[in-house]
């Protein structure tokens, strides 16, 4: 579970959300399910009578008919609101990306309410606000969950979303993602690789994955290395959302490293875990690498 961004958060700069959803469902959610392979056309024309004839919506009329499932019904209005989700479960993906395969979840729901306050207090791309990286201030807080599911819900809106594992100490979103990471973060900031290296997340539309790559024996150096910048450069020309997961920010000075290039950074403590003065300690550190603390999350879990 997670409790909302709190309000000691950087002023608003009066920007409207931005990346709203956009159209109105054009289909027909029968049309849907038949090209889904859910209903014949013989049954929906069983369904649209029966539809009729009870005043229901068509897919509670189907669903009536034991023609599909609850499932199956949620899939096509995922669908047909361009809503992407992984249907098959958590096939292939970590079950950690609950966002992606089980979107009507209460923490996701929780997590939604976090992207709303991103977009009413942080994000605004006019102002290069649309990086943002994930710290916390020791291991196990969460912050390789919330980035991953967070860039998730965050593409769910149909923007352009990449998640960067920045963590060369514990990286874990090749795992989450279930993607390869013979390239990744540290190839590219060693000139071995260059964007292309993020990999697009199968089913879920606009977002790709860059995992942290081979770990360099050097991992602050090459943070601080300029590339570091030029890159993210590069990745806010391609994506609408950038989101990176960090190490421990009071164990390694990598965080620091890191919101000095994001700018931006949303801190997570975990209920009955972090220590205040930690956090404390988080916030002096990253102030002082110039990174602006934009929210604050608790996740309890
Ligand atoms: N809100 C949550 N609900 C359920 N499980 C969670 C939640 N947050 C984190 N977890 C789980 O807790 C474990 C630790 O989370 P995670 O790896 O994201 O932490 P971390 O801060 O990135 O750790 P590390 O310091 O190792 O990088 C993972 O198994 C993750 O799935
Ligand atoms: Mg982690």
């Amino acid at each position: 579970m997670l409790a909302k961004p709190t309000d000691n958060v950087l002023p608003i700069d009066g920007a409207a959300p931005r990346g709203a959803p956009g159209a109105m469902p054009a289909r027909h959610i029968g049309a849907i399910l038949v090209d889904e392979g859910k209903l014949t056309s013989a049954d929906a024309e069983q369904v649209l009578a029966r539809q009729r004839e009870l005043g229901w919506r068509f897919g509670e009329a189907a669903i009536e008919l034991n023609l599909i499932t609850d499932a199956d019904l949620r899939q096509a209005l995922a669908k047909q609101y361009e809503f992407p989700y992984l249907v098959s479960g958590p096939d292939g993906v970590s079950k950690e990306l609950i966002a992606a395969w089980d979107p009507f979840n209460q923490v996701v729901e929780e997590l939604r309410g976090v992207r709303t306050q991103l977009l009413i207090r942080w994000y605004n791309p006019d102002a290069g606000r649309k990086t943002l990286a994930v710290c916390s201030p020791g291991p196990r807080e969460g912050r390789s969950f919330i980035a991953a599911n967070l860039a998730v819900v965050f593409s769910q809106l149909g923007s352009r979303t990449l998640v960067v594992d920045a963590d060369f100490r514990a990286p874990r979103q090749q795992a989450i993602f279930n993607v390869p990471d013979r390239f990744g973060l540290s190839s590219l900031l060693s000139g071995r690789a260059d964007l292309s290296a993020a990999v697009p997340v199968t089913g879920m539309t606009g977002l790709a994955v860059l995992p942290a790559g081979p770990l360099p024996p050097n991992p602050l150096e090459l943070l601080s290395r300029p590339a570091f910048g030029g890159f993210l450069a590069r990745a806010q020309a391609e994506y609408d959302v950038i989101i990176l997961d960090t190490p421990p920010a009071t164990e390694y000075a990598d965080a620091q490293s890191i919101t000095f290039r994001t700018g931006d950074a949303l801190l997570v403590s975990r209920k009955d875990h972090t220590r205040v003065q930690d956090t404390e300690r988080a916030v002096r550190e990253l102030s002082d690498a110039s990174g602006r603390i934009v929210g604050t999350l608790m996740n309890a879990f």
